[in-house]
């Protein structure tokens, strides 16, 4: 199984903004387009030396296959803000699509490798420097989850991460990120205190609490549709080395296992222990032809085996593999690059017992359906927004998300890898299947909830990730609209990937 979660074995709003979006691109027929993405290569080219390059001599790899297989004008890195105001004024001047490349996790064409424009990769924009007496740092917008880790260790100091190292700081902290520290403070987003953003006219500005705290607002959730993030400062804390341990169940435990996670996700008594985090996995293995549960326990102390899941650990186990270490060490692992494909989508759901049975026993008849697809690898991933999570949204005006509610949520990832491209449709529509149904039985049950996790929505509901967010969404289009008129960051303008407002 891949362990997409735990690697460890393995200004604004103010004005009248309807002026019309751009019109020239709809008389643009594709032909145009790659001619002026081709001018704007050549200026680039000029510009931008060594960190230009054209296709014919890049080795640009990127983590999804469907993402590495799309053919972009060029591809470009800029070092500074500066550079990315510089990029963004020559892509607009001829009219040339683009889009922006964080730590490259997204699974479609176009979300961070353009499709026949400019790829503009942030990757050299990846300086950490720690501030304020240990308690902040400053982080490129293109640095990726270890680097930060390695970077705060050297201090004694860690952040709200991800649980994979290679995970992009960018599109991670825009959409949402949930980390093994979110029980205690949150998720990513509710743990920036401020962004250096270049927006849509070259404009490099910065948004916090007290300066443009409609953009702030709105860049807590509302992904690429404001502005290329140059320098995120975040939170940091004081942390020692974490304990992981992944566990795997035989089937006829799959009951007593799911009565203790819902525990953990749901009793106080658990939930109140904010050093743990728990990640449920059902999963299928082509090579075994079996399904099996598993879970990955965390707690942010060194501590071996901490009491808060002593009831858990009375249930037997098939295997125990646990580690106490740095982050830097529980998030490394080996990413192959651009050879699987990948597809993720999601859902939440109020609290349900019922739910997680349903939900194992839907997943599995749906992917019975499509077992003979090579390297098949699926996943049914579940672990919460806790309570705690849902009060740190609230802090410094709160975010986008439109979360506020006394319960925790269950966030649910489908996520499937496979190797062939003539299986993307066997893919799509087991995937398509397992939503829809868990969608019913989660109406049927009384637990459905609007909110989609932005960074786990497919291409299928990137659409209606926003309406997710309830009243945010029309405050989110007027901000928009205020902070970049012309509709460059628009699906009418040219950074048209991944989830858009408008
Ligand atoms: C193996 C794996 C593990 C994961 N683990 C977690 C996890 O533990 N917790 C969690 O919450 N999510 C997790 N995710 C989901 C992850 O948060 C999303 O896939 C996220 O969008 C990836 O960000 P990225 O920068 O790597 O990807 P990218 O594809 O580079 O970026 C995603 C989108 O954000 C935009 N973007 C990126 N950087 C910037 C920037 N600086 N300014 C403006 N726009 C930008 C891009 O244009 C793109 O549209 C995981 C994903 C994978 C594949
Ligand atoms: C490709 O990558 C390798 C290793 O990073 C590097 O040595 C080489 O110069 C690169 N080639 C090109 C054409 O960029
Ligand atoms: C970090 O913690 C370790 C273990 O407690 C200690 O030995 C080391 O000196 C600390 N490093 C710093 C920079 O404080
Ligand atoms: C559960 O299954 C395992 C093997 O997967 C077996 O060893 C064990 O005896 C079974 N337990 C019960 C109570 O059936
Ligand atoms: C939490 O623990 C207290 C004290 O043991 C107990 O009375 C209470 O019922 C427990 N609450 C839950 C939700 O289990
Ligand atoms: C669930 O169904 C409702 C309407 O029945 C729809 O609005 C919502 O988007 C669906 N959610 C998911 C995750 O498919
Ligand atoms: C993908 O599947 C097709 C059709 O089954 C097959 O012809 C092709 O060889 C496969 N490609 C790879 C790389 O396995
Ligand atoms: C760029 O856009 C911002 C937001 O709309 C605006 O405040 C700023 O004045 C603009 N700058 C220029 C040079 O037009």
């Amino acid at each position: 199984m891949t362990r997409i979660l735990a690697p460890l074995a393995c200004l604004v709003a103010t004005g009248n903004a309807t002026t019309p979006v751009l019109e020239r691109a709809n008389g643009l027929s594709a032909q145009s387009v790659t001619t002026n993405c081709k001018q704007a290569c050549s200026q680039l080219s000029s510009t931008f030396g060594s960190a230009f390059h054209w296709p014919q001599n890049d080795n640009f790899t990127i983590w999804d296959a469907k993402q590495q297989e799309v053919h972009p004008a060029c591809r470009v890195e800029p070092s500074s803000a500066n550079d990315v105001a510089e990029i963004l004024d020559i892509l607009v001047s001829h009219w040339c699509y683009f889009s922006v490349k964080g730590g490259g996790h997204s699974r479609n064409p176009g979300d961070s490798n353009s499709v026949g424009g400019v790829t503009v990769d942030l990757n050299r924009l990846s300086g950490i420097e720690i501030l304020q007496g240990n308690k902040q740092a400053r982080v490129g917008g293109g640095a990726t989850s270890i680097q930060v880790y390695q970077a705060l260790e050297t201090r004694n100091l860690s952040f709200v991460g991800g649980r994979v190292g290679s995970v992009g700081m960018g599109g991670f902290t825009l959409g949402g990120g949930t980390s093994p520290f979110s029980n205690k403070y949150g998720w990513s987003l509710d743990n920036v205190y401020e962004y250096e953003v270049v927006l849509s006219n070259g404009t490099i500005t910065t948004a916090s609490e007290s300066h443009n705290p409609d953009l702030y607002f709105a860049l807590r959730g509302g992904g690429n549709n404001f502005g290329i993030v140059t320098a995120f400062t975040v939170r940091t804390f004081p942390q020692g080395p974490v304990f992981t341990s992944m566990t795997t169940y035989s089937a006829n435990q799959s009951n007593q296992v799911l009565d203790k996670v819902y525990d953990l996700y749901t009793n106080i008594n658990l939930t109140s222990d904010k050093e743990m985090g728990y990640d449920l996995y059902y999963s299928y293995s082509s090579e075994s032809d079996q399904f099996t549960l598993s879970g990955t326990q965390r707690y942010g102390k060194p501590v071996r085996n901490p009491p808060v899941f002593a009831a858990i650990n009375q249930i037997p186990t098939l295997s125990i593999s646990t580690n106490i270490g740095p982050m830097s060490q529980a998030v490394d692992g080996t990413d192959s690059m651009g050879t699987t494909r990948h597809l993720f989508a999601t859902l939440s759901v109020a609290p349900s017992r019922s739910l997680l049975s349903e939900g194992l026993k839907i997943f599995q008849e749906e992917v019975e359906a499509i077992k003979k697809v090579p390297g098949l690898d699926p996943n049914f991933i579940s672990y919460p927004l806790q309570r705690n999570a849902i009060k740190a949204m609230k802090q410094r005006g709160g975010n986008a998300l439109g979360i506020d509610r006394d319960e925790p949520l269950f966030l649910i990832l489908i996520s499937t890898a496979w190797s062939n491209s003539t299986n993307d449709a066997d893919v799509n529509r087991m995937t398509a299947n397992t939503i829809d149904r868990l969608n019913s039985t989660a109406n049927n049950l009384g637990v459905a909830n609007r909110y989609k996790y932005i960074n786990y929505a497919s291409a299928a509901q990137a659409n209606t990730v926003f309406s997710g967010y309830g009243e945010n969404l029309q405050r989110l289009q007027k901000i928009q609209k205020a902070v970049d008129p012309r509709g460059i960051f628009t699906s009418k303008g040219l950074w048209r990937g991944f989830a858009k407002l408008l």
